[in-house]
């Protein structure tokens, strides 16, 4: 059974077939509608969400099937002190297939030890977010025509922000890309990802400084600084508005650059650059209901 825990246990190849997929549901949605009849899907989440639980349910409707499952670890008998382990083997006798959200980093590893369906990881702590990464990757795929040969900015929580931790898993694997990682000293991406990109060779820099950056990149990728990660309040506010994208720096950056961000936004990004045709991060949050789809199709084929 295929579970997906980190975007690195997905191949390449496995990639480059999900997104061909999910470029045929794009465009022949009704082709899909009734693929996953009678199926159910749990979404558990121990952790806030809102775009990723929604786009998992509207991914498992739109594919003909059921969806259950609570929205925060209040709401569940975690709240009365069960193990993980214990609720993934009540739920696999409920669903075909869990999405879970977990604030621990590991979570969805020790659940997938006792799980007799597959378990996606919706996001473990500051780890990984493997299929925010999907999205990412059809994102760039169709807004910039390729997955590879790009100069990608990554900007802000890079510490904290599983979204960057997978994206670089995932694009690190592709020729050509060159990242350019932009965060305050404090917030720097962790040194087994840097060193990952040493030892493979991949070319990366680290930067304090946006405007100096972002008229050499193709894709500039905002995260949020991570809050509820930080062990202090006062940190979180010294760092939260390190970097603002408004309209003049983007007049900096090439006419064909796009900007993604995971979401939710804060404040890093100025509403303003929303009216901008360079801005892709509404439509990212399509993709990754496109993607999402695509994902139960293929670990649910594969366990029949
Ligand atoms: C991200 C997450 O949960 O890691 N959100 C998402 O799933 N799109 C990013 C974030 O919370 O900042």
């Amino acid at each position: 059974m295929r579970h997906l825990l980190s975007i690195t246990d997905l191949s390449v190849e496995e990639i480059n077939e999900l997104l061909a997929l999910g470029g045929d549901i794009l465009d022949h949605p009704e082709k899909y509608a009734h693929r996953l009849e009678g199926k159910k899907l749990a979404t558990l989440f121990f952790e806030p969400s809102t775009r990723t639980r929604l786009s998992f349910e509207a991914a498992m409707y739109e594919l003909g099937g059921h969806v259950i499952g609570f929205a925060g670890a209040n709401s569940s008998s975690a709240a009365k002190g069960e193990s993980v382990r214990d609720t993934i083997r009540t739920v696999a006798c409920y669903a075909d297939i869990i999405a879970m959200r977990h604030p621990l980093e590991g979570a969805p590893v020790a659940a997938a030890q006792v799980a007799t369906v597959p378990i996606v990881n919706a996001g473990d702590g500051g780890h990984h977010h493997p299929t925010q990464t999907l999205a990412d990757l059809m994102t760039l795929q169709r807004e910039k025509g390729r997955v590879s040969y790009l100069k990608m900015g990554l900007c802000g929580d890079l510490k904290f922000g599983r979204t960057v931790h997978s994206l670089i898993g995932a694009l690190s694997r592709y020729p050509g890309v060159e990242f350019i990682l932009i965060s305050p000293e404090e917030l720097k991406v962790p040194a087994p990802i840097t060193r990952a990109l040493e030892d493979a060779g991949i070319p990366y820099r680290e930067a304090t400084s946006l405007e100096k950056e972002i008229g050499n990149l193709d894709a500039l990728y905002m995260t949020r600084v991570q809050r509820e990660r930080f062990f202090n309040e006062e940190d979180y506010v010294r760092l939260k508005d390190t970097y603002i994208l408004d309209e003049a720096k983007m007049n900096l950056a090439k006419k064909d650059m796009i900007v993604m961000h995971p979401l939710p936004r804060v404040n890093e990004i100025a509403t303003e650059v929303d009216d901008d045709p360079r801005a892709c991060y509404f439509k990212q949050v399509n993709y990754g209901k496109i993607m999402r789809k695509a994902l139960m199709l293929k670990l649910l084929e594969e366990k029949a």
